[in-house]
């Protein structure tokens, strides 16, 4: 059993490790398949609305591509989990396009949206890392992540693969509907292509420090998870994480809502971990970090490394190399990750095995 773990401790670290490579076989399935890809662009460029949906992990890579969408295509983008999908459907029509993503492609919830979507005469298009699964065999288009299979419950790396196939869709579709300059999306491309270099420096630098961060939050009870623009996607995912193979109660929430209840519950000690993830969301986070650390709270922040006065805001802080909004979500989601894993694995789980929970549910 080592041996498929490839000398790791367990399948999710083994994920962890091989995101870099999850990342560049999904970019190189892409090139390989561009005149189908560039057609799937196009028709996404003419929709007059799209809805992106999906499960858990999925949802939040999703909520990413939503933002990229709206704020490079200029398109309007819905992001709706799955289970909830069908309460925004009513208005949903020829013109629409409904993006199911699922990694392994049988979430009964997603597969639902996708057939009600079908049946309203929008357009359905599945992201999937299992090749001819139930959704995108029953989508009008499928895509495919080349993450390799992905045997830890908590996903990691095929959400990475996720991020970087719909940013790699998203610049395509800006550039199509000329709100992107040709220059500026061949920049992205190459980004994109920079980050399977960037993840495994990332892993590099950060694997220990986390590691010894872990210490400090494995025995709280709580933690919160703020974010703003694309750090909110990314604390919704870095509190999943936490929740469901470290069992602590993790919350994520909106910075700016933040005021609005959950800061009643801050006392000394309460993890507060933001995710910032430009200098733009770094600018309106400020005060948010501010009101936890008034009340005591022990502040982390995940944060591009130019930012330099959160250093001094923040109890702990997780420098970041710079990245752009569409190599962000890749990149910052990795201290995530391992703050999951080893927050588990000091507190004695077993974090490919957590308990009450199924790599994939087809149970509505
Ligand atoms: C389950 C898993 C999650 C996963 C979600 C969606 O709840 O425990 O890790 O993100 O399903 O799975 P999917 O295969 O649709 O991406």
């Amino acid at each position: 059993e080592m041996a498929s773990k490839g000398g790791y401790r367990h399948y999710m670290l083994k994920e962890i490790h091989e995101q870099p490579y999850a990342v560049s076989m999904t970019l190189s399935s892409l090139s390989e398949n561009i005149e189908y890809i560039d057609s799937v662009v196009k028709l996404i460029a003419k929709a007059d609305r799209v809805i992106i949906t999906g499960a858990g992990t999925s949802f939040h890579a999703g909520y990413i591509a939503a933002l990229l969408l709206n704020r490079y295509a200029d398109i309007f983008v819905l992001p709706i989990i799955s289970s909830e999908a069908m309460w925004w459907m009513n208005s949903v029509g020829e013109k629409d396009i409904v993006i199911a993503i699922s990694q392994s492609g049988e979430t009964i919830d997603t597969l639902k949206a996708v057939r009600e979507a079908r049946r309203r005469g929008a357009l359905t298009i599945a992201i999937s890392n299992v090749l001819d699964s139930t959704i995108p065999r029953e989508s009008d288009i499928a895509l495919y992540t080349n993450a390799g299979p992905e045997i830890g419950v908590a996903a990691t790396k095929t959400f990475t693969a996720q991020v970087v196939l719909l940013s790699y869709l998203a610049i395509n579709v800006a550039r199509y509907r000329n709100t992107l300059r040709e220059s500026e999306a061949i920049e992205y491309i190459n980004s994109l292509k920079n980050l399977p270099t960037q993840i495994r420096n990332v892993l590099n630098i950060y694997e220990a420090r986390i590691a010894s961060i872990a210490n400090e939050i494995r025995d709280k009870q709580n933690a919160f998870f703020l974010g703003r623009g694309l750090g909110l996607p990314l604390s919704m995912e870095g509190a999943l994480k936490l929740k469901e193979i470290a069992y602590i109660h993790a919350e994520a929430y909106p910075a700016g809502e933040s005021k609005h209840g959950p800061i009643a519950l801050v006392e000394e000690g309460f993890p507060t971990i933001f995710t910032i993830a430009s200098s733009v969301e770094g600018e309106l986070i400020r005060s948010n970090i501010e009101e936890m650390k008034a009340r005591g709270s022990m502040t982390i922040a995940v944060y591009p490394k130019n930012l330099e006065d959160i250093e001094k805001l923040v109890r702990i802080s997780i420098k970041m190399p710079i990245a752009n909004d569409f190599t962000v979500g890749a990149l910052y989601i990795v201290p995530h990750q391992l703050l999951a894993y080893y927050t588990s694995v000091k507190r004695g789980f077993d974090p490919d095995k957590p308990r009450n929970l199924a790599k994939t549910v087809t149970v509505f």
